[in-house]
């Protein structure tokens, strides 16, 4: 493949993963291609940011380069997939980060091409995505390692098929806003007992941010981490025990079922 990336779209993801290739040494600049509907504010910015090759014309996007990501709102992307058809070759790779967009409804709008259907987080805007990335029959082995990498420059991707995205969106997806919940809920905690504002925020965060990492650095089962910090009639255990009463696990569990569900809805 050609060492050059497109990207249809220069909103908030795709200049997320621009910002990863570009901080990762992925990509080099000179690499990277962007078109977008028009040049001010968003493709203006994105130019004098990241000093990237801008583009106005769709045709030049799809002669430019093999991959392409395409990062516009779902609508738009069902509407713009028939008008780029006559500039697709059997070589491109197309990749939708659409919410919402199986890759039969894209393969409907394209016909049959490498299709890679991916799920990033916001946390992209932060290098800490995680992404899901779903290939179609017609890609390699090659192409898809391709995109794992890309999406691997801002955060972590893995494959999986496509069938599995409702459970994605509910345990990556949506899931950043459940957990500022859980630190704006632990932060409110902390103020009930004394703690100024500013402070709650910031232990609460990092509390969170050190337990994410000892789950990630150690390998250690999350129940075992558990174990060791709850002492025989600690305060832990009491913290614990009041989370058990009021359904905790079985409510986290609800809301990553509500968010798959209503993802599933959304596909139909
Ligand atoms: N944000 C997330 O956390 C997240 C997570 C996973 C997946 N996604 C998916 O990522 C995709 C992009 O989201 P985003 O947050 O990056 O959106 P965004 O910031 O709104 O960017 C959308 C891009 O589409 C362009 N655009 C707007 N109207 C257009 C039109 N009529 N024709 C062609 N291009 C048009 C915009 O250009 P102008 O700015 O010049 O109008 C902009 O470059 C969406 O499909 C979303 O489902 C987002």
């Amino acid at each position: 493949m050609k060492r050059t990336i497109g990207f249809y779209g220069a909103g908030n993801m795709a200049q997320a993963i621009i910002s990863g290739l570009i901080n990762s040494g992925f990509y080099q600049k000179e690499e990277i291609y962007v078109y977008n509907h028009r040049y001010e504010p968003t493709l203006k910015k994105v130019e004098e940011t990241y000093g990237i090759q801008v583009i106005l014309r769709e045709e030049e996007l799809f002669q430019q380069s093999d991959l392409i990501i395409f990062a516009v709102k779902p609508t738009i992307l069902t509407q713009i997939l028939p008008q780029i058809n006559p500039y697709l070759q059997k070589e491109h790779v197309l990749v939708s980060i659409a919410a919402g967009v199986s890759i039969q409804q894209i393969e409907k709008l394209t016909g049959p091409h490498k299709i890679i259907r991916a799920m990033p987080n916001t946390p992209a805007m932060v290098n800490q995505a995680m992404s899901s990335i779903s290939p179609n029959k017609l890609t390699t082995q090659e192409e898809i390692q391709l995109v794992v990498d890309v999406f691997d420059s801002f955060g972590k991707a893995k494959v999986v098929s496509e069938e599995l995205i409702d459970a994605v969106v509910g345990v990556s997806g949506s899931a950043p806003a459940y957990v500022y919940l859980f630190i704006e809920a632990l932060a409110d905690g902390a103020v009930l007992e004394g703690l100024p504002r500013d402070d709650a925020y910031e232990f609460a965060t990092q509390a969170v941010l050190g337990a994410a990492k000892m789950v990630e650095d150690t390998g250690k089962h999350p129940g075992e981490l558990k174990d060791m910090v709850t002492s025989p009639k600690g305060t832990t255990i009491a913290a614990v025990q009041s989370l058990e009463e009021s359904n905790f696990r079985a409510s986290v569990m609800k809301a990553v079922e509500a968010a798959a569900k209503k993802n599933h809805e959304m596909n139909k």
